[in-house]
């Protein structure tokens, strides 16, 4: 694992942003693997920046987000589909066809896994998988749990992280309870990973998950037995931790 430490959620999103920057210009048809949460915010709009300069062209550039909020729609301001198209989608040449969220809006949950998965199988495999950490360790909305599961599912969110995204809901009964998201298999399956975490708040997480033991408690914690793996962090979320390359 490489870890960038920057200075400051700027700093962290610079780096995040280049590596992704890299990864679009060495292959332009290159297949992203794409987060929400409020972590990722400014890596996106450091893109959009490259892309308004003329240095960045997503035109033949494949998304294929994790997670979505079971029974939201598209339009709904709290959906992930809304806000990747608000924060990315929207503002660079990404042709939309080619971006992928789960269907909150498919009530089959099997269905809607099944046909996810099926997706991410024949987009030919994420070249590079952007996540953030929430703060029990979840990747994606893989929860605490007993076991690590495999591919795509349909979770029960546990009340840490719907008391955690209720500041974007007029109240906490307001979000939903559920949501489909990419498995564990699916997102170690990347070719390389990058984690972006900012401030205190991130910082015993962000040590137990990459310097404590490996178990689906903490789920984020498998991405220690991934072989290309990048943490992204500012000086707060990275606190903890020792081994760093100044950045
Ligand atoms: C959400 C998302 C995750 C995200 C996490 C952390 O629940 N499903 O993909 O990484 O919470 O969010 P934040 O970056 O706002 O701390």
């Amino acid at each position: 694992m490489k870890i960038y430490k920057a200075k400051d959620y700027q700093g962290m999103s610079r780096i995040a942003a280049n590596i992704i920057s890299a990864q679009v210009i060495l292959k332009p048809d290159c297949v992203l693997g794409l987060a929400t949460g409020s972590s990722p915010i400014g890596t996106y709009d450091q893109l959009v920046e490259w892309y308004e300069k003329g240095d960045l062209d997503f035109s033949k550039v494949t998304t294929i987000n994790l997670d979505e909020y079971k029974g939201l729609s598209p339009e709904h301001d709290q959906s992930y589909r809304y806000f990747m198209n608000h924060h990315l989608f929207d503002r660079v040449n990404i042709d939309k066809a080619k971006t992928f969220v789960p269907d909150g809006m498919e009530p089959d949950s099997e269905k809607a896994c099944a046909d996810y998965n099926e997706i991410i199988r024949q987009s030919g495999g994420i070249d590079l998988q952007l996540l953030g950490l929430g703060h029990n360790g979840h990747i994606g909305f893989n929860e605490p749990a007993e076991a690590f599961e495999k591919e795509t599912h349909c979770v029960t969110l546990a009340e840490k992280t719907i008391q955690a995204n209720k500041r974007f809901f007029a109240s906490a009964e307001e979000v939903p309870k559920q949501a489909y998201t990419m498995g564990i298999r699916n997102i170690m399956q990347a070719r390389k990973i990058v984690v972006v975490v900012s401030g205190i708040g991130k910082a015993e997480i962000v040590k137990q998950t990459f310097f404590g033991p490996v178990t689906p408690a903490v789920p984020g914690s498998i991405l220690q037995l991934h072989s290309d793996v990048i943490l992204v962090g500012d000086e707060e979320a990275l606190s903890l931790i020792e081994e760093t390359t100044q950045a």
